[in-house]
């Protein structure tokens, strides 16, 4: 099993995180940028007023997108990340990027470190590999556990989920009820293209990681996530030894 994210790949032009800025793409990116800001402000003015609404932040390319919107907009919304310990190098420069980019602060959840101990100590620190059960129990202590505490008193949650994410992501709502964390879920890029993330990041000069420019599309963890080749899957690179099925790690639930 390959470990570690690798930086061996030398950084070539990357057209995906690259798009022609057309003057309709501009237009097209503009008008998504209004509707998405919008349904954030009416998810403050509903349910948000005293920042009982949420930002679960990951720092991928369509999270630094909300990110630039709820700073730049000045939006009573915080911002959480979830740092499971294991994390690429890269990810972290990036959360130092954008605290100083947006002069903020930024909430940073972490395991408990009791789970993780005794989690190592059983099975060892790369036990992941092993079966999709410990796969599952790792996400569930590094990811979901801190999820559950980030969301405790809040009244709704945003994601920077998009519909052509994956097949399980294909009918996704702009707003939805989480019945699982018992709160509101808002989805505002849901209908945004992986072009038009881009072209966001570029027309605004927005930070973000540079493992993008190196074809990780999608980025978790460092031991589970890698490059993916020209016409893969944009989150074939996420676990990347395990089938397509098993490929959730337990933030996103349906019940
Ligand atoms: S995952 O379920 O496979 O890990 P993905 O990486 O596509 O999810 O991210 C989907 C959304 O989940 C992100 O836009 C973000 O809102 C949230 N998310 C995922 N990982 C984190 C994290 N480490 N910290 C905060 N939010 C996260
Ligand atoms: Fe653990 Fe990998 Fe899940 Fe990260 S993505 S929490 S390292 S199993």
């Amino acid at each position: 099993m390959s470990g570690e994210v690798s930086l061996l790949r030398p950084a070539a032009a990357n057209p995906a995180t690259s798009p022609e800025l057309t003057d309709a793409l501009r237009a097209t990116v503009e008008a998504k940028s209004q509707a998405a800001l919008a349904l954030l402000q009416s998810a403050v003015d509903e349910l948000g007023r005293q920042h009982e609404v949420t930002f679960a932040n990951s720092f991928g390319a369509e999270d630094m997108v909300l990110t630039d919107l709820i700073l730049r907009n000045k939006l009573p919304i915080e911002i959480f990340s979830l740092d499971t310990g294991r994390l690429p190098t890269e990810t972290y420069d990036l959360m130092a990027e954008t605290e100083k980019t947006y002069s903020t602060r930024l909430r940073v959840l972490f395991p408990r470190l009791d789970a993780v101990e005794s989690y190592v100590q059983s099975h060892g620190i790369n036990a992941f590999y092993e079966s999709v059960e410990l796969r599952k129990a790792c996400c569930h202590m590094r990811k979901v556990e801190p999820l559950q505490r980030a969301l405790k008193g809040k009244k709704a949650w945003i994601t920077g989920m998009r519909a052509q994410q994956s097949a399980t992501r294909a009918e996704l709502p702009v707003r939805q009820h989480d019945e699982s964390n018992g709160l509101e879920k808002f989805n505002p890029l849901s209908d945004w293209t992986e072009k038009e993330v881009w072209a966001y990041i570029r027309m605004h000069d927005v930070p973000y990681n540079k493992l993008h420019d190196q074809f990780y599309p999608s980025i978790g963890c460092a031991p589970c996530t890698r490059a993916v080749a020209m016409g893969e899957d944009i989150r074939a690179g996420r676990w990347w030894w395990e089938d397509p099925e098993s490929k959730e790690c337990g933030l996103h639930v349906k019940k």
